[in-house]
């Protein structure tokens, strides 16, 4: 069994962070995020090779994931020559599957048992299956409707406020059956979401949605991808390097370099080669990149940090996110929500 990753969007929502970095390899900690989904995929015993769908900078995907063999995954690339959207995406990558095939947005993370979906899928004999899952705000999503039996009997994305009628949205986890993409054209884009599934409906196609009411984010913010940060080290959500750790969960390599007289309080994250001086604070919720400094008498809270960043004294970096090589100079404050792109350099008393 295949699935597809649909990894080709621009990750205009997560910009400056994705203008060097493609979303997928956008650091969770220190892994790129798709190596949690191929995890995820990992689980399912069936599933024997992960086709990428790309188009946005598939070279850098490329380049760390290779055929798969580090990951341990079978992994090919299939490049669009121009963004196709969801469902030509999928059509355009799984153009010659005969079996059920299982396709995932590359930006939610998620702990589902995968192998219970196509179980479903397969008991219902259904020609496509959903996986649903419970959101505050259905408004970023694809609002869902079902029936009593589990049906899906409507599928509207982004829905206005006046048009929110549950709160089930597509998790953005399918499985489905190769013969329905003939409905999709194959030279332009063509969204899964706003034609593919709503054709389903229509023609009263077996539709079958999964309830899924674990842990599922999707990364597509800043404020989400922090808070995908947040939740791992408060162990909402198992993963390495936190999963078992004991209280105060702090993840120091023990190739970084603390200074006597530094402050460091738990859960934290501190990668190898990074040195934080004597007075700085890192406080806790804090992320911080391989190679990093962190000067004398500086603060980081709360904060993610890249690598090969420099924080300088008496800088304070608080509830903000900071690409790579960034430079923040003397008595610099950044504050709450602040997003800064790789290189970014912020001359000394810059208050931003
Ligand atoms: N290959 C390829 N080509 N991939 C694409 C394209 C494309 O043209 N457009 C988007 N993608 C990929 C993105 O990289 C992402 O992994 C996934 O498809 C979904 O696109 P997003 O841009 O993240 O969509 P969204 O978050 O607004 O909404 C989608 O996800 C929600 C759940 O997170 C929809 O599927 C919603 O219905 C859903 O609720
Ligand atoms: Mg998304």
């Amino acid at each position: 069994m295949k699935a597809i990753l649909l990894a080709g969007g621009k990750g205009t929502r997560l910009r400056p962070l994705t203008i060097h970095t493609p979303k997928p390899i956008v650091p969770i900690f220190n892994r790129p995020f798709l190596h949690y989904q191929l995890d995820l995929l990992k689980r399912v015993p069936e599933i024997d090779e992960v086709i990428l769908s790309l188009n946005y900078q598939p070279r850098r995907i490329e380049e760390i994931f290779g055929d798969g063999s580090d990951a341990g995954i079978s992994i090919r690339y299939v490049v669009e020559p121009a963004p196709l959207g969801t469902a030509g995406a999928v059509k355009y990558a799984g153009d010659r599957l005969t079996e059920s095939v299982v396709v995932f947005n590359g930006d939610v993370l998620t702990q589902i048992d995968l192998a219970a979906v196509i179980a479903l899928h397969r008991e219902r004999r259904a020609r496509a299956t959903i996986v649903l899952t419970p959101v505050e705000n259905p408004a970023a999503y694809g609002l869902v409707e079902t029936d009593a039996g589990g049906n899906v009997t409507r599928f509207l994305e982004k829905p206005t406020p006046e048009e929110i009628t549950t709160n089930h949205v597509n998790a953005g986890i399918y499985v489905l059956e190769p013969d329905t993409f003939d409905r999709i054209p194959s030279e332009v884009a063509w969204s899964i979401e706003r034609s593919y599934f709503p054709s389903l409906v229509e023609r009263g196609e077996t539709f079958v949605a999964y309830v899924y009411d674990g842990y599922w984010i999707d990364i597509g913010t800043p404020e989400k991808y922090a808070r995908v940060h947040r939740d791992i080290m408060d162990g909402r959500y198992a993963a390495a390097p936190f999963a078992g750790l004991a209280a105060p969960r702090m993840a120091v390599a023990p190739e970084a370099r603390i200074e006597d007289g530094a402050r460091v309080e738990g859960p934290c994250f501190i990668d190898e080669g990074v040195l934080v001086k004597a007075g700085a604070r890192v406080l806790p919720y804090s992320v911080i990149g391989r190679q990093t400094q962190i000067e004398e008498d500086a603060t980081i809270d709360a904060a993610i940090v890249w690598p090969n960043c420099r924080v300088s004294r008496d800088a304070v970096v608080k509830d903000a996110i900071l690409g790579r090589n960034c430079h923040v100079g003397r008595s610099v404050t950044v504050n709450g929500g602040a997003v800064l792109g790789d290189k970014t350099t912020l001359t000394d008393y810059t208050r931003a």
